[in-house]
């Protein structure tokens, strides 16, 4: 089998984008499996730079098929609009992109009610992303959504809008005291995009279990990170998916034995966009550096990311949850010129050593992260490709994230470019 799961190991933006493209460009299918929108991924390419958020990042590639599974939650506009900015930059688009029938739509009173929630909450807010994601997820759960199959049949639509919309302006209205959304305008606009999108639409979970049989190369592409997943991440400051392995599965309509590889992709060191818990945060000149020199500013939202020490509990964490093979470590390139470099080993909490990450926001914000220190590098390693040339000291933090994680690195990037990266297992 010749399938493998790329999948975020922090709380997303790890640089996933980067080692997803690489792989992509000998794939035949990219599949993304859960989130919307809220993702980000950039893809750096000589000159040109990508921004994808739906779309599955095979789509550089002309004989790559990208699907978006039945998991994913799809806002056709942000869907049109990004394809037609890919089409401005060259990409075409025919049989190379499919989506699910059962994938469900992110309309606008997901967005309002984005939000209206979000305000209402006022300094517990989530820090979403105003996607749409939770209120879409939501109306999945409580089956009253609409998917794809019911969005590209306009009397199903127009009934199934009728009714939700009905529901949701009265929430908007009595709950918010928001204003009410127009059903005649927002089924116009909507049939215009569903129109367009419906011949893409497909059962792609059984053209992804014909792939997976004819021994196909696939990758599973995550968005999000482990620490963002509705289950085991820092709830409620997650998001409404499950941005894991076993995600991947229930959102691309196969089995968990059809994953053969799961490739974590962390970063050098953390960051985290939104509000919640996070213990090796740091408001210093280390954190500024991270900042600046990482570049650390949202694709989705533009927001300046937190930056923190690398956090090995966390990284178990995702290692066990993903049931990781191995993991890349991006941007070490960053970390130059740091005069002395920290990875948080565990936590302590009221005199108790915790190994294990906790279930309870409030028993995280009482940890307080245990650091080993390691000398840092000058040397620029923007063009080293060997792991060999790496400076010493380099070598010792990898090494250290081997033995502190429980897991091989298996990549490690260099910088933003598609060939800065050192392999050491193809
Ligand atoms: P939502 O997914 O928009 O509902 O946002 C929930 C939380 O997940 C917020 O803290 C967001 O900042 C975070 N989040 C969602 N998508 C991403 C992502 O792609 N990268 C990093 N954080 C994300």
């Amino acid at each position: 089998m010749n399938t493998i799961a790329l999948v975020g190991a922090q709380w997303g933006d790890e640089g996933k984008g980067k080692v997803i493209d690489i792989l992509a460009s000998s794939a035949d299918y990219v599949v993304r499996a859960t989130g919307g929108s809220n993702a980000g991924h950039t893809v750096v390419c000589g000159e040109n730079v990508y921004k994808l958020h739906l779309i599955p990042s095979g789509i550089l590639y002309p004989n790559t098929v990208n699907i978006i599974g039945n998991g994913v939650v799809v806002d056709p506009k942000v869907l049109l609009e990004e394809m037609a900015s890919l089409k401005a930059q060259g990409v075409e688009f025919g049989k190379n992109l499919i989506i699910d029938v059962r994938a469900h739509v992110v309309l606008p009173y997901h967005k309002t009610l984005d939000e209206l929630a979000e305000k209402a909450k006022g300094k517990d807010a989530i820090g979403t992303t105003k996607r749409g994601i939770g209120p879409c997820y939501a109306d999945k759960s409580d089956r009253i959504g609409i998917r794809m199959i019911d969005f590209i049949d306009p009397d199903t639509f127009a009934q199934k809008l009728k009714s939700n919309l009905a529901l949701k302006n009265k929430i908007i209205t009595a709950v918010y005291g928001g204003e009410p959304l127009d059903y005649n305008a927002v089924l116009d606009e909507y049939n215009g995009y569903a129109k367009q999108l419906a011949k893409f639409c497909c059962d792609t979970g059984a053209v992804l279990y014909d792939a997976i049989k004819a021994d196909k190369r696939v990758i599973f592409e995550g968005a999000q990170g482990a620490l963002l997943d509705l289950d085991s991440g820092t709830y409620p400051f997650v998001t409404s998916s499950h941005p894991i392995t076993g995600g991947f599965c229930a959102g691309a309509g196969v089995g968990p034995t059809a994953i053969k590889e799961c490739l974590g992709i962390a970063k050098a060191y953390t960051t985290r966009v939104g509000a919640g818990p996070f213990p090796t945060e740091l408001n210093d000149e280390v954190g500024d550096h991270l900042l600046n020199v990482g570049h650390e500013f949202g694709t989705t939202t533009g927001r300046a990311r937190r930056c923190g020490w690398l956090d090995a509990v966390i990284l178990r964490l995702a290692v066990r949850i993903n049931g990781l093979t191995s993991l890349a470590i991006n941007k070490l390139d960053t970390l130059t010129g740091i005069k002395k470099l920290k990875i948080a080993t565990h936590y302590m909490r009221d005199g108790q050593r915790v190994d294990n990450f906790p279930a309870d926001i409030s028993l995280l914000e009482r940890c307080v992260p245990v650091y080993e220190e390691f000398d840092g590098w000058t040397e620029d390693i923007s063009s080293v490709r060997s792991y060999d040339e790496l400076p010493q000291n380099a070598k010792k933090y990898i090494d250290a994230v081997e033995r502190l994680c429980e897991c091989k690195v298996s990549m490690i990037g260099v910088g933003a470019d598609r060939d800065q990266n050192i392999y050491r297992d193809r």
